[in-house]
This record gives C-alpha cells, sequence and structure tokens, in this order.
C-alpha cells in the first residue's frame, strides 16, 4: 500500500524505528517531535494517516487528536495513537478524541503494519465528506462595497460556527489582503502555475492563507504581479477544489463579467448583488440579473445587499428597489463611513474592530439570513 504517514512522537528512537518500519513497507514518512510541530506538518505535508503518541510535552496527543478533527481540511485525516498508556480508560479517552484506532507500545511491527493498512483501506473507501455551498458576491458595479461585505460575511459566518473560505476572484488589484491584514505568502498565482486538472481540494488548500477569526481566504496575486487573465478551466477547478474544504465558500467577483466569472457563477449555489440605493446602481444590478440568470441563479438563489455609504436623502426606497429588480433584500448596511476607515487602516474586519457598532449589527444579520437562506436554497441542491 502506498501513501505518507506522519510520525508525532517525542522519543526519538520511536521515530526513527517508524520510519524504518513504515518506510520499508513503501510508505512515505515524515515525522514531529511534538504536537506543535506535528500541527504545522500536518498542513505542510498533507499525509494520508498521522500516528500520534498521547504523552508529550506543551501539547498532548489527545489534544492535538481533538484540534485536528475540530478543522474542516483536517476533520478526516486517520489517526492512530501509538503509546505507552495501556489502560482501559486512557484506550477509551483516545478514541473519544476521534482517534479511528489505538496500538500499544512496545508493539509488534506486523501489528502496527496491519493497522496502518486497514484504517487506510477503510478509510479511503469513504466518500468525499464535504461539498461547501458556493455564495458569490458581485457589485452592481465598482465601488459598491462588495469586498468589505465579503470580509465581513466571512468572519460573521465563521462566528456562526461554519467553517468559511472566502476568495478574492480579482486576477488583478484584489483588496481582500489588505482588508484582512494578510501576507500574500500564495496566492492564486501559484495555483494558475498547475494544470487546471492537477488542482484540486488539496492543491487549494496548500495556497490558503489563515485569518486569526478562522476564516481562510485565497488571496488575489500581489501587487506588482502584472495583468494576468483568469482562465475558465482554472477558475471552475478552483472553486470547485474550494468546495471540499469548507461549509461556505464566498467569492469577491469583479464586476466586470468575463468567461471565468460566467463559470464560477453557474457553480454557484446563490448570488449577492451589492448595490448602493441610488438610481445608477439599481439600473446597473438590472444588467447583471440577465447574467446571473444564464448561470441558473433565479429566484431566491438571488439576493441584494443595499448598502447606505451616506445619508441620503435621494435614496430610492427598499421597496422600490425590491420590485425593480424582483428580488428581497437580505441585508440593508448603514453608512459607517468612520468604522470603516478605521477597519480597512487597520486591516481588521469592522466586525471584529467594532462589533458592538451598527455596522456590525447588521453585517451579523445579514450573516444569519445568508446562512438561512443558503439552508433552504439546500433543499433544492443543483
Ligand atoms: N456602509 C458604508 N458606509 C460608508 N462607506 C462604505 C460602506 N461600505 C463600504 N464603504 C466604503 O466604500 C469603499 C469601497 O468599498 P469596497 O472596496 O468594499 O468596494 P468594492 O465594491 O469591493 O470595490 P471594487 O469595485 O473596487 O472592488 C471603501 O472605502 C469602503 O470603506
Ligand atoms: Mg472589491
Amino acid at each position: 500500500m502506498t501513501g505518507k504517514i506522519l510520525v508525532v512522537d517525542d522519543d526519538p528512537s520511536t521515530l526513527r524505528f517508524m520510519r524504518l518500519l513504515l518506510t520499508a513497507e513503501g510508505f512515505a514518512v515524515a515525522t514531529a517531535q511534538d504536537a506543535q510541530e506535528g500541527l504545522r506538518a500536518v498542513q505542510t505535508e498533507q499525509p494520508d494517516l498521522i500516528i500520534l503518541d498521547i504523552m508529550m510535552p506543551d501539547m498532548d496527543g489527545m489534544d492535538m487528536c481533538r484540534q485536528l478533527r475540530g478543522r474542516p481540511d483536517t476533520a478526516d485525516i486517520p489517526i492512530i495513537f501509538l503509546t505507552a498508556k495501556v489502560q482501559l480508560d486512557d484506550r477509551v479517552a483516545g478514541l473519544k478524541a476521534g482517534a479511528d484506532d489505538y496500538i500499544t507500545k512496545p508493539a509488534e511491527p506486523r501489528e502496527i503494519v496491519a493497522r496502518v493498512e486497514a484504517v487506510l483501506a477503510r478509510t479511503r473507501r469513504a466518500p468525499p465528506a464535504r461539498q461547501g455551498r458556493v455564495v458569490a458576491l458581485i457589485g452592481a458595479k465598482g465601488g459598491m462595497g462588495t469586498s468589505t461585505m465579503a470580509v465581513n460575511l466571512a468572519v460573521a459566518l465563521e462566528q456562526r460556527q461554519l467553517s468559511t473560505l472566502l476568495i478574492d476572484l480579482h486576477h488583478y488589484s484584489g483588496t481582500i489582503a489588505q482588508q484582512l491584514k494578510l501576507a500574500v505568502r500564495s496566492s492564486l498565482t501559484d495555483l494558475l502555475a498547475l494544470e487546471p486538472d492537477q488542482i484540486d481540494g488539496q492543491q487549494v488548500q496548500r495556497v490558503l492563507m489563515l485569518h486569526p477569526s478562522g476564516a481562510r481566504a485565497l488571496l488575489s496575486p500581489p501587487a506588482g504581479a502584472g495583468l494576468i487573465e483568469l482562465p475558465v478551466g482554472h477558475a471552475t477547478a478552483i472553486v470547485r477544489g474550494a468546495k471540499l474544504l469548507s461549509d461556505i465558500v464566498l467569492l469577491d467577483l469583479p464586476h466586470v463579467p468575463s468567461p471565468a466569472l460566467k463559470e464560477v457563477l453557474s457553480l454557484s449555489d446563490m448570488a449577492l448583488i451589492v448595490l448602493e440605493p441610488e438610481p445608477i446602481p439599481v439600473a446597473c444590478a438590472e444588467q447583471t440579473l440577465p447574467l446571473l440568470e444564464e448561470a441558473g441563479l433565479i429566484g431566491e438563489a438571488v439576493g441584494l445587499i443595499v448598502v447606505n455609504h451616506t445619508q441620503s436623502v435621494t435614496s430610492l426606497p427598499l421597496a422600490d428597489i425590491e420590485r425593480t429588480l424582483n428580488k428581497s433584500c437580505l441585508g440593508v448596511i448603514p453608512p459607517a463611513f468612520a468604522e470603516l476607515a478605521h477597519s480597512d487602516h487597520h486591516g481588521t474586519p469592522v466586525i471584529l474592530s467594532k462589533p458592538q457598532s451598527m455596522v456590525s449589527i447588521s453585517l451579523r444579520e445579514l450573516a444569519e439570513r445568508v446562512q438561512t437562506r443558503v439552508s433552504s436554497l439546500g433543499l433544492y441542491a443543483r
């Protein structure tokens, strides 16, 4: 059997022994000497199975196991405890922490290999568990507040315990990295270097940047990368891969149509049009609707987010906007120039920097409605 196995143990002789044993059986082996190093190795090595010691300094194996089970991208990696703890209570605790099997030291080499192979065979038969919902945010025109909605929704959905992956699909001058203060260590550019058929969940996983809120982001190319096309095949492969990694995939889309944009819309379960309550944005939103319809986004699968940038007497009434566009509004965001300027300046979404402000309250309500709408659409899964 083949596959990569990560062994985490603070005892160097165990690591040496396991490496020899498993390599001889044809497995690739990575090792880590404590739980923190182990957690990092899970990200970098993407193992097919983890063999985990329980008693380690700082963080023990049980806690590491619980952490891995708690994260959608690592929840399904098979884990076997290999430990000197032999009490029945310890075995039960290990299995309760989410382990797939339990081997006590000293163990017979043949038994270790047999158990590893059995767990791998069992878990490989299981179908991939996750198929996240894709929610596309698209501005009626530029500067409506689409990216601001996207970053805050991502954080608010994480706060609602939905694992959320935000993709900045601007192949030029995206703003998500700055709005979340994330270093662009990896981005869309890394995936464009691959062929579309090489892009899967694992490849997307490798280039995600993690925000302290728990939200993960796939960033647009860094400044200075120049103007690049986003090919249709890459765009679809990226969205398909992202769906395997989270409950909700949020897309921050450029408002200018392109073949790639059309294709990712057709993979979306829902679209949210972001607009100001003024005649020109409403007219632009009207022009966006056929594009969404062509992608199969009709009826309840399209919602509006109305963003009031200023307190204006000329604003159109909400009911008029909903009637003109024949779509319901999922959120009305109040003017928040000062709060948003502060949040952009510090690279912290307003929902985190000023959680009690009116704008943050409306953003949380919006997240709740988006969650409800997305789950109601689940009944008619496309
Ligand atoms: N509720 C609001 N009140 C005041 N200003 C706002 C509000 N929402 C967004 N803005 C401001 O509008 C500006 C544009 O926002 P943002 O970059 O999110 O828009 P966008 O639609 O993503 O723009 P682009 O088309 O360039 O991608 C930002 O300066 C932002 O702070
Ligand atoms: Mg934007």
